[in-house]
């Protein structure tokens, strides 16, 4: 959420402003910065016995020749700090600029890329687990889950966690060909058969920030953080029972494919995740056979060859390879999506039916609610009244009301409960502020870009966190009362939230900037709240002032969403090893929910009114289903190139996605929209005249052989839309049937329209998000 992005845009920039290279490697006086560069492997010349050396030549013809004579190839070899060679062919390499303006144009170059910052799509709040009722769990008690590995690129493991016993497990896969690196604090006694794989990559990192400092950050697959544990937990940790944060959230805790494995490849570090160490970790995860990734972290959108994440993500569903990846923590605004490239299944995140309700009881006698995690020894008295106060002033209440560091006086809130607004620094940072100045307790009330949506924190003082409604009334009584008073009151844990699943307000939205043709996000899952396993590195509120240490812990975020997706694909590669990474996501969007547990539609947080696809996409996972489609909207290599055909790339910016395969363009796609994807986006322009729009499609059946599925289409304003033909008739399993979806604008409807087209055999139900919308230029 905006909060943590904030920190990270600075950290991003301050990387940026203060590169200081390591004295070994500037032997030019001109400033160098770490550049990706993708090559033609197949263009090697002959008089070199492998590309490494290949590599270092071509470095070394551009290379500005120091002042006194050394071995220049010696310094190409120095500066060289990767190379690729799965996922993607090249190497990274410390250029200054000119020197990389030179070595575009080199033999064999293909793309180049300079380095860029990730960061992890967490909020650091607290969320819970608990995505299938315990009965479900004989459903994925399954031996063939063993046979899965899932690669988490993140901030490293903790191995000691109980989520990660290996207790009962088979022996690890034959085809794994990973590798438990050790370091500070972590041997190959760590890895176990849950822990099947643990790498650090941080060339990148060095290079941009120099040494790492070991007495402060492990240079080992060891999570200081806790993010890669709780991420990591969630795709595939072992059950523990009784787990809980703080009392709260109780019960059993377990990944979504408990007895899948993972691989941790370490690639954020204190100082951010740098894109050349993701592009190592992918090409290596893919070498070492991972059959998922999970990647919970992003930055910005750019085109599709220019982002790294996206380029090695295309090479690793190429190598067969689902690759799930947050969506961001954008919203409510929209156009906030990042990771939005088809090959990518890009989720959003959503509530589960559990919350940790807490109360706000004032002066006058009201009581309100919002929720808390605080469990601590000072217990505000629920049978006194304490004092309460805006940290902001009468005149300008809002605006003031930030709580950060410095900006309360001891002489005002000593002894009293402080308002805050939920703001953009991190939540619990407030708490520790208000704890400092001598408050007793703090009210964190939400702003419009929060709405209802109540995320509860690891507060250091009694805290509760109120919606924006909530939050008014309580700033108004307070503003208007001569002697505004309140207590806390903390309730512990409550399930069976109504309405519940509701899309959270910092989940990034679409439409999709770089091709809204193809409908991001793909789909929900659980993000709010989630229980998991956490570093015993630092205490649940990650502040350093926080000496608890816990088992588990509670955060919310895409990245918390991502790992559930990632899980869930696990087991459906485990129980279906022929279905493809597009077939996988398939599966999980025709078979997702868009309603709620009151049967209405799934709600925006930021609202409170109905969420719709650019919110949720294909809707909320619902993994059961998801196991029998019945069809499913299938792609391999060549169509997401065909999809790149018609994405006005030059021919060498496409040599990017093919590296030595033979593809090329057959343009078989009229339009992007073509793409044989299992949601529907339809552009049209935003003028009078009756167009008209037809795009394609063909489903695989992997259901019942012989099968007789009907097409029904909810109705539009804007547009007739007719599906042709209108019944598929299967006569056996895998066979393909095409059909046809046809938009005729009927009338002018400049706003968006959302809706579904089913496939229907009477049992499967197969839905597609349908999207019209509206662009004034195109
Ligand atoms: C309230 O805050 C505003 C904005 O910082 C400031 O200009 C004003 O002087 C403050 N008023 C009082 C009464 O403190
Ligand atoms: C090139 O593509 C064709 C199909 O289009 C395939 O049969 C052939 O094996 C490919 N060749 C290589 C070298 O990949
Ligand atoms: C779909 O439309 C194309 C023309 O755009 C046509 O050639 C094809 O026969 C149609 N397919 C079906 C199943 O109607």
């Amino acid at each position: 959420m905006a909060e943590n992005s904030v920190k990270w845009l600075l950290l991003f920039l301050t990387c940026f402003l203060t590169i200081s290279l390591p004295t070994s490697m500037a032997t030019t006086s001109t400033p160098m910065k770490t550049y990706v560069i993708q090559m033609e492997n197949s263009a090697k010349p002959e008089s070199f016995t492998d590309h490494l050396e290949w590599y270092s030549s071509t470095v070394n013809s551009v290379l500005t020749k120091p002042e006194t004579e050394g071995d220049t190839v010696e310094e190409a070899a120095d500066r060289i700090i990767y190379s690729y060679g799965t996922a993607f062919h090249g190497f990274a390499v410390r250029l200054s600029e000119e020197e990389a303006e030179k070595l575009e144009d080199e033999h064999g170059v293909l793309a180049l890329y300079p380095e860029i910052v990730y960061q992890l799509h967490t909020t650091r709040s607290p969320s819970f687990l608990r995505l299938e009722p315990e009965s479900s769990i004989s459903v994925w008690a399954n031996s063939l889950d063993h046979d899965v590995v899932v690669g988490v690129l993140d901030t490293g493991i903790w191995p000691e966690s109980p989520s990660f016993k290996d207790t009962g497990m088979a022996p690890v896969p034959k085809h794994w060909k990973g590798a438990c690196e050790t370091g500070r604090d972590f041997t190959k006694r760590n890895c176990n058969k849950k822990i099947v794989g643990a790498r650090i990559f941080y060339h990148g990192y060095e290079a941009a920030s120099g040494k790492i400092n070991e007495h402060e950050e492990h240079k080992s697959p060891r999570d200081q953080d806790g993010h890669g544990t709780h991420t990591a937990a969630t795709v595939a940790g072992s059950p523990v029972r009784d787990a809980t944060l703080l009392g709260y959230a109780g019960g059993t805790a377990r990944g979504m494919a408990p007895k899948a494995r993972v691989a941790a490849y370490k690639v954020c570090w204190v100082g951010g995740c740098f894109s050349s160490d993701i592009l190592s970790a992918i090409d290596q995860a893919v070498a070492d056979g991972v059959n998922v990734l999970s990647i919970s972290l992003g930055g910005g959108v750019s085109s599709y060859h220019l982002d790294s994440l996206s380029v090695a993500a295309f090479g690793a569903m190429e190598m067969g390879v689902f690759v799930s990846c947050s969506a961001g923590n954008g919203g409510p605004d929209p156009v906030s999506l990042t990771n939005v490239s088809p090959w990518i299944t890009t989720v959003g995140a959503s509530t589960m039916d559990r919350d940790f309700p807490a109360t706000v009881q004032l002066g006058n006698g009201k009581i309100l609610s919002g929720v808390s995690l605080y469990k601590g020894r000072r217990i505000l008295s629920i049978n006194k009244q304490y004092p309460l106060v805006c940290a902001g002033n009468s005149s300008s209440p809002d605006l003031n009301s930030l709580c950060l560091e410095g900006t309360l006086d001891p002489h005002v809130v000593a002894g009293k409960i402080v308002i805050c607004d939920r703001g953009i620094s991190p939540r619990v940072q407030k708490g520790q502020v208000v704890k400092d100045a001598g408050g007793v307790g703090m009210i964190l009330a939400n702003t419009a870009a929060n709405g209802e949506e109540l995320v509860a924190d690891s507060h250091l003082l009694p805290t509760v966190g109120v919606g924006e409604r909530v939050g008014k009334s309580i700033k108004h009584y307070t503003l208007t009362h001569p002697h505004p008073t309140a207590t806390l009151a903390f309730l512990g844990t409550k399930i069976g939230i109504r309405p519940s699943p509701v899309v959270a307000a910092f989940s990034s939205r679409g439409p999709n900037l770089l091709t809204p043709e193809i409908l991001k996000p793909d789909l929900v899952a659980p993000g709010v709240n989630i229980l998991a396993a956490w570093t015993g590195d630092v205490g649940p509120s990650t502040l350093s002032t926080d000496r608890r240490r816990v088992k588990f812990n509670i955060l919310s975020g895409t990245s918390m969403s991502c790992p559930h997706v990632s899980g869930v694909a696990a087991l459906l590669k485990a129980r279906h090893p022929d279905w493809s990474p597009a077939a996988i996501r398939s599966a999980l969007m025709t078979t997702a929910y868009v309603h709620d547990n009151t049967n209405n539609p799934i709600r925006d947080a930021s609202t409170g009114a109905p969420s719709n696809a650019l919110d949720h996409g294909a809707g909320h996972i619902n993994p059961i289903r998801a196991l029998d489609p019945g069809l499913v909207y299938d792609m391999g290599v060549q169509d997401y190139f065909e999809f790149l055909c018609t994405q006005k790339l030059t021919p060498m910016q496409l040599k990017v996605f093919t590296k030595s395969s033979n593809l090329s363009c057959q343009h078989i796609l009229a339009n992007p929209g073509d793409l044989n994807y299992p949601a529907i986006s339809a552009v049209l322009p935003d003028h009078p005249s009756k167009i008209v729009l037809t795009l394609h499609r063909t489903v695989t059946n992997i259901g019942t052989p012989i099968s007789m599925y009907h097409a029904k289409v909810s109705p539009f304003t804007g547009a007739t839309i007719t599906v042709e033909p209108e019944t598929l008739h299967f006569t056996r399993k895998y066979q393909k049937l095409s059909f046809n979806i046809t938009f005729t604008t009927k009338s002018r409807q400049s706003k968006a329209e959302f809706g579904g087209l089913m496939w229907t055999d009477g049992v499967h139900k197969v839905r597609s998000p349908i999207v019209i919308m509206r662009l004034a230029k195109i």
